[in-house]
């Protein structure tokens, strides 16, 4: 065998002995993992598409109306459809209802040093057993779309409007790459 063979042989050898293991990690994954990330990707596409065209249309003082009743709206519409609590949360809220719990808290703060130890934001999500049920969260990424609302530079009458429906508004200041909060899901057992 020359050398190009050997090395040819030594990858199928490899390739061979790794797959199998890809496919068993695949297939071990909890599937209350697997709907809940289903469940949020049903959530943050609705609520991007509704955004982006809001924002189109009519500009963001008119894409404010997209988050402050479409977003709890969407909220609600899945948590009834699939019987669990689905909402986002973040350690900066604009509106306090959407304040973590402990739980949330404890998982945000973890997101933030798993962040800066490097992860990719898009990857970061826990569940866990819990007395409330199996609860679930995954990392909202900050995009450059999102800083109009939540940036350190929002347009004079665009804050006014914010400011007049989250009084206590704490989402602002943040940049592009930041952690902006989280979907979190619990799936209450029956
Ligand atoms: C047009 C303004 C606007 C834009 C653009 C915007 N948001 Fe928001 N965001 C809001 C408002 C208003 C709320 C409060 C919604 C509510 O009452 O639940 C909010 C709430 C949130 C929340 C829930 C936690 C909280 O702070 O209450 C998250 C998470 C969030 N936004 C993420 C994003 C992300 C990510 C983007 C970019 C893809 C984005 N937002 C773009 C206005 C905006």
């Amino acid at each position: 065998m020359n050398r190009k063979q050997l090395n040819k042989s030594l990858l199928i050898t490899l390739l061979l002995t790794v797959i199998p293991f890809i496919a068993i990690a695949e297939e071990d994954i909890d599937p209350r993992i697997i709907e809940s990330r289903k469940v949020i990707k049903e959530f943050a596409e609705k609520l991007q598409k509704e955004l982006v065209q809001a924002m189109e249309e009519g500009g963001p003082e008119n894409a404010i109306k997209v988050c402050n009743i479409e977003a709890p709206g969407i909220s609600t519409t899945l948590s009834e459809k699939y019987q669990w609590k689905v909402g986002r949360t973040s350690l900066k809220t604009r509106n306090r209802n959407n304040d973590p719990d402990d739980w949330e808290l404890a998982v945000l703060i973890n997101f933030e040093e798993r962040k800066n130890n490097g992860e990719d934001i898009k990857q970061l999500e826990y569940s866990e057993d819990t007395k409330d049920g199996f609860r679930y969260m995954k990392a909202i990424p900050t995009k450059g779309l999102c800083l109009t609302c939540h940036g350190e530079n929002i347009d004079k009458s665009l804050k006014r409007a914010i400011s007049k429906l989250y009084p206590n508004d704490l989402a602002t200041g943040f940049k592009a790459g930041d952690i902006r909060g989280a979907f979190t899901i619990i799936q209450k057992q029956n």
